[in-house]
């Protein structure tokens, strides 16, 4: 992104939309050169833009006519109707929904992991997309540990916030909380269970072999964004009665035995966005509280597994809990450091 460029947020009445306009005014970039846009519903709204506003426009086919850089996070089926047809027509799209991400011709890209997938980007329109939010989590806090002993298997268990699922799905949370406390039945409109005092499976379609669509996500989208197939991921994905950032416990299989855990703690510390929360004496550690409206996904409990030690005492194995806002580096935040990073290499 660079001084002049014009920007869309498509979806930006939305969760991760809000987020969007929260940081591109963050970041000094002027309201004359963003247009928010969101169905028909919401034309005419007016969402705060700094110290301003902005109006909502309705989206719609010719919308995105001028328009430099267009940050989508309106749903994969608006994406898929208006994504490629705007990028031929001289548009950046920087898409957040799932329509493109394992398209071979789009890059997947986390900015701090593989910045080098965007050197196909070349001037004129292009789709690009941002990962899944529980990948990019836990991507940010392995993704070091991967440089410095190497990944040959991970296990993650998340825990992940009911914003993942959109605006509506917080204000079903505020809702049912309210009425479990008030001793009434909890309404679900979001969730097809109620999201308040529960856990339960991820939202998302299993398929024949059991896993969900989010746990799929985490495997395929770690192979590519890593370049390597032969990692062996497997997940288990899970939402927890939180508004937002999302959280995942992961044990790592290594290449290398882990000799020190402060090398591991200090590798994670020099990787920019992610930060090490690790303080076993105050038994402070990631939490989603701690990690909202942050930037950098927070890391600790980092442990030696001894359940992979060998005969000759060599740990081969990590245990680790990490914490990330989903909103703002597993979507929006992510978003616009891609569009800074377009800009740096000046391809757009
Ligand atoms: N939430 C997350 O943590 C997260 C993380 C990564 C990726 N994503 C992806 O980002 C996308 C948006 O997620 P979200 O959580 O922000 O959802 P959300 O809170 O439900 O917001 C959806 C947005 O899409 C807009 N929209 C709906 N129908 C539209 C239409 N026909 N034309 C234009 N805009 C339309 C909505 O506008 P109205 O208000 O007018 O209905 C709203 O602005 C999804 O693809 C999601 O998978 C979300």
């Amino acid at each position: 992104m660079n001084g002049n460029q014009s920007i869309a947020v498509v979806g930006a009445t939305g969760a991760v939309g809000r987020e969007m306009l929260d940081i591109l005014a963050a970041e000094g970039v002027e309201a004359g050169r963003v247009r928010a846009f969101a169905s028909s519903r919401s034309a005419g709204q007016r969402l705060g833009y700094g110290s301003g506003e902005v109006t909502v426009e309705a989206f719609g086919g010719e919308s995105l006519d001028g328009i430099d850089i267009a940050l989508f996070s309106a749903g994969s089926a608006i994406s898929k109707q208006f994504g490629r047809s705007a990028a031929a027509r001289g548009t950046v799209i920087i898409d957040n929904s799932s329509a493109f991400r394992m398209d071979a011709d789009v890059p997947l890209v986390v900015p701090e992991i593989n910045p080098a997938a965007l050197d196909a980007v070349k001037s004129g329109g292009a789709v690009i997309a941002n990962p899944n939010c529980s990948t990019i989590i836990t991507l940010m806090a392995v993704t070091p540990i991967h440089r410095l002993l190497g990944v040959k298997r991970m296990i993650v268990s998340t825990y992940q916030a009911v914003s993942g699922a959109g605006a509506a799905a917080m204000e079903e949370l505020r809702r049912q909380a309210r009425q479990v406390l008030e001793g009434q039945e909890p309404t679900c409109e979001v969730f097809d269970q109620p999201c308040a005092f529960n856990v339960f499976s991820h939202n998302t379609t299993i398929g024949e072999d059991g896993y969900n669509v989010e746990e799929t996500k985490m495997v395929k989208e770690t192979h590519k964004i890593w370049g390597d197939a032969s990692v062996r991921v497997t997940a288990t994905c899970i939402r927890v009665p939180v508004f937002r950032a999302h959280c995942a416990s992961i044990n790592l299989t290594l290449a290398q035995p882990v000799r020190d855990l402060d090398a591991v703690r200090e590798a994670i510390d020099a990787f920019a966005g992610a930060k090490v929360l690790d303080d076993r004496a105050a038994n402070r550690f990631p939490t989603p509280l701690e990690a909202s409206g942050k930037d950098d996904v927070l890391v600790g409990r980092l442990r030696l597994d001894p359940s992979q030690t060998d005969e000759q005492g060599r740990c081969w194995g990590l245990n680790l809990f990490a914490s990330g806002d989903q909103l703002r580096k597993g979507a929006a935040l992510n978003a616009v450091q891609i569009a800074n990073l377009l800009g740096e290499h000046a391809a757009v």
